[in-house]
């Protein structure tokens, strides 16, 4: 079977390098790819799949019948959007849309989840399960997934497979991590209310931007002396607003940051530990404050049997030289996170790095990929579903 997915691949390569450069030169923001998923349906209806369109908005799932000897099902999942980027690369396929660019890789994954499509359904001998396809939109935005599983797409699901390019590893070789790949990423907003007053006279005031500094460097001191520190936790405050002019206390200041964690245990403890530091602190000084902890999405933890399976299909099909095992996760996040919470699922990385160019990092306006990645990536795919139904 290997063999013969190789072949396929090696034959569809021209045809996967056109469809991916295609779909690179039009992208489109999350939550509008219409054109893509437009682009995508076509393909999934001449390989023979039966397919829904404006699934999850603008998502587009593909059903590959199977004999039905074997009841389970499993997904794969690719993503369509683009970033709001101008392209700063000078490749002929460049993109055709100003302000945006598949700096992302999601080019990539779309067209490794349609070759792995186009070569099952070509395969000869037909899966003993039905394979569902899901290509979702507006993974950069964390909303896709959730809109696709509103609209059911993870029904009867039992495992699901995902990828995602990395520009860290050489283009071809297939990254593997066991246990958390990304990790959870929630939203902060924190309003410290104080108590204006003349610039000379503090001790008349509650001074909400000294508050506010003490509660953004309590947290951080906080995170090094409370918090595991095999158990990363990561708050960015990116924007804080506060106070009119030179001579005036300020009474009120907005801040807004980002929380990252990787172990769930960790994930589930933060809002109430950061609340604890906020109100101490401002109960200490006299301060007012308002708290929105927003949860995005969890962290991807990749189950193990599903991650066996797919590093023995790289394994067998690249060998060891082109398979990594990955030491390290990224505080990066990911909504495939979401599906996992309905079925179990593994998600890998697929090395784009170049050896002989520099390599630019994921939402970089000179981001690039080897395209060597594509047939790894359809072929790894692919055996791994075919390795899927061998396994109980
Ligand atoms: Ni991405």
């Amino acid at each position: 079977m290997l063999s013969r997915i190789k072949d396929i691949a090696a034959k569809l390569s021209p045809r996967l390098i056109e469809i991916r450069r295609h779909i690179h030169s039009y992208p489109e923001l999350s939550g509008q790819e219409y054109q893509t998923a437009a682009y995508v349906a076509d393909i999934l209806s001449s390989c023979g799949l039966y397919v829904q369109e404006l699934v999850g908005k603008t998502g587009v799932v593909g059903e590959l019948k199977g004999t039905g000897k074997d009841q389970r099902l499993l997904a794969i999942r690719a993503d369509m959007d683009g970033l709001p980027i101008q392209e700063r690369t000078a490749l002929d396929f460049a993109s055709h849309q100003p302000g945006i660019m598949h700096a992302c890789g999601h080019d990539v994954h779309t067209t490794v989840a349609l070759g792995t499509a186009m070569i099952l359904s070509q395969v000869g001998e037909p899966l003993p399960g039905d394979i569902r396809f899901l290509f979702q939109p507006a993974e950069e935005t964390a909303q896709g997934a959730s809109w696709m599983i509103k609209d059911g797409v993870m029904k009867d699901v039992n495992a699901i497979f995902g990828a995602h390019v990395f520009p860290s590893i050489p283009g071809g070789s297939i990254g593997i991590r066991y246990g958390a790949l990304t990790a959870a990423a929630d939203d902060l907003e924190l309003v410290i209310i104080g108590e204006s007053g003349h610039g000379a006279r503090p001790h008349e005031a509650i001074d909400a931007i000294w508050i506010a500094s003490q509660v953004i460097t309590t947290l951080q001191q906080a995170i090094s002396r409370t918090q595991n520190p095999l158990r990363p936790v990561v708050l960015t405050i990116g924007q804080i607003q506060g106070g009119r002019a030179p001579n005036i206390i300020a009474d009120r200041v907005r801040m807004l940051g980002t929380v990252r964690s990787l172990h769930p245990e960790t994930s589930a403890l933060l809002p109430e530990w950061i609340e604890t530091i906020v109100r101490q602190i401002c109960q200490t000084y006299g301060a007012r404050y308002e708290l929105n902890y927003r949860r995005g999405v969890p962290s991807v933890q990749n189950d193990l049997m599903l991650t066996q399976i797919m590093e023995s299909a790289a394994q067998e099909a690249w060998g060891s030289d082109r398979v990594q095992i990955l030491l390290e996760a990224s505080l990066g996040a990911e909504d495939f996170s979401l599906y996992l919470d309905h079925a179990p699922g593994t998600m890998f990385r697929l090395g784009v790095g170049f050896a002989d160019q520099p390599n630019y990092p994921l939402h970089h306006p000179q981001f690039q990929v080897d395209e060597q990645a594509i047939v790894a990536g359809v072929v790894t795919m692919a055996y791994a579903a075919y390795k899927y139904w061998l396994t109980c």
